[in-house]
């Protein structure tokens, strides 16, 4: 491929969370870098700043206490990632993820930050404090482009709260509208209750690969699902 002007290159060889293993190589004019050596958030799609937060008051008559939520969706950034690695530390997160460790999850963290450079990365924030992530595992291959798998995780002390559906929302948005993806798919280890929120969102189980991991000596399921987009 020709390039004109400043380019950047990096390549990079790791798993992801799902414990695939990806190589890339890149060679891109620096102009055409979206998301690189910045702390600002980037714009989502149109160009324009982007901020999908919302916000509601729950008001109960009886009761002057006034709830307020506000999340917002931004594109994830390279000083974010260590809020992944403290996430999939937090206790019992690691029974849902093929990795073992901290070597494995920092192996993992750099494939998320090869992915965060394609814009393909959301983090969501809680008041402005990142509180999850979920990214796109696009494809390089060109007859595999329309499909990708996606790992998400929400740090403990904000579940339940509907992050992880925000997040869904907007990284269903991005797929469809930036990457054209027309087949969204992801794997669920049998047993975690992230799979009601997949099936709430209206993804359909095809497949199930058994005794997918073995840890300390008892096996576990992979459930496959997916959902046109
Ligand atoms: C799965 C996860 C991303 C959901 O995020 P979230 O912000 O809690 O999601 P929401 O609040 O929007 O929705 C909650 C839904 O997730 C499910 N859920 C899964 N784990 C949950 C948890 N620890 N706490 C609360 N809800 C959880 C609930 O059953 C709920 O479904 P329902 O509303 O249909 O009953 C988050 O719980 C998480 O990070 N879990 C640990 C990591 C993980 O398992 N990742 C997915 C690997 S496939």
């Amino acid at each position: 491929m020709a390039v004109e002007g400043p380019v950047s290159y990096w390549s990079i060889s790791s798993h992801d969370f799902n414990g695939h293993f990806h190589n890339f190589h890149f060679v891109r004019p620096a102009a055409a870098l979206p998301n690189e050596a910045s702390s600002s958030p980037f714009p989502i799609g149109n160009g324009a700043p982007h901020s999908a937060s919302f916000g509601f008051a729950s008001l109960a008559l009886t009761n002057v206490a006034i709830m307020k939520k506000a999340i917002s969706i931004r594109f994830a950034e390279e000083a974010d990632q260590k809020y992944l690695v403290e996430w999939l530390l937090q206790p019992g997160v690691l029974e849902w993820f093929p990795l073992a460790d901290i070597r494995e999850i920092e192996d993992a963290a750099r494939i998320w930050l090869a992915y965060a450079k394609q814009d393909a990365v959301l983090t969501a924030l809680w008041d402005g404090v990142p509180c999850g992530i979920a990214n796109l595992y696009l494809q390089p291959y060109k007859k595999l482009a329309h499909q990708c798998l996606f790992a998400i995780v929400v740090d403990e002390k904000y579940r339940g709260k509907g992050v992880g559906t925000k997040l869904m929302g907007e990284l269903m948005a991005l797929a469809k509208d930036t990457f054209k993806i027309e087949l969204l798919h992801l794997e669920v280890y049998e047993g975690n209750p992230a799979k009601n929120l997949y099936d709430r969102l209206g993804f359909e189980q095809y497949g199930i690969h058994r005794r997918f991991i073995k840890s300390d000596g008892k096996y576990q399921s992979k459930v496959l699902m997916q959902k046109k987009l």
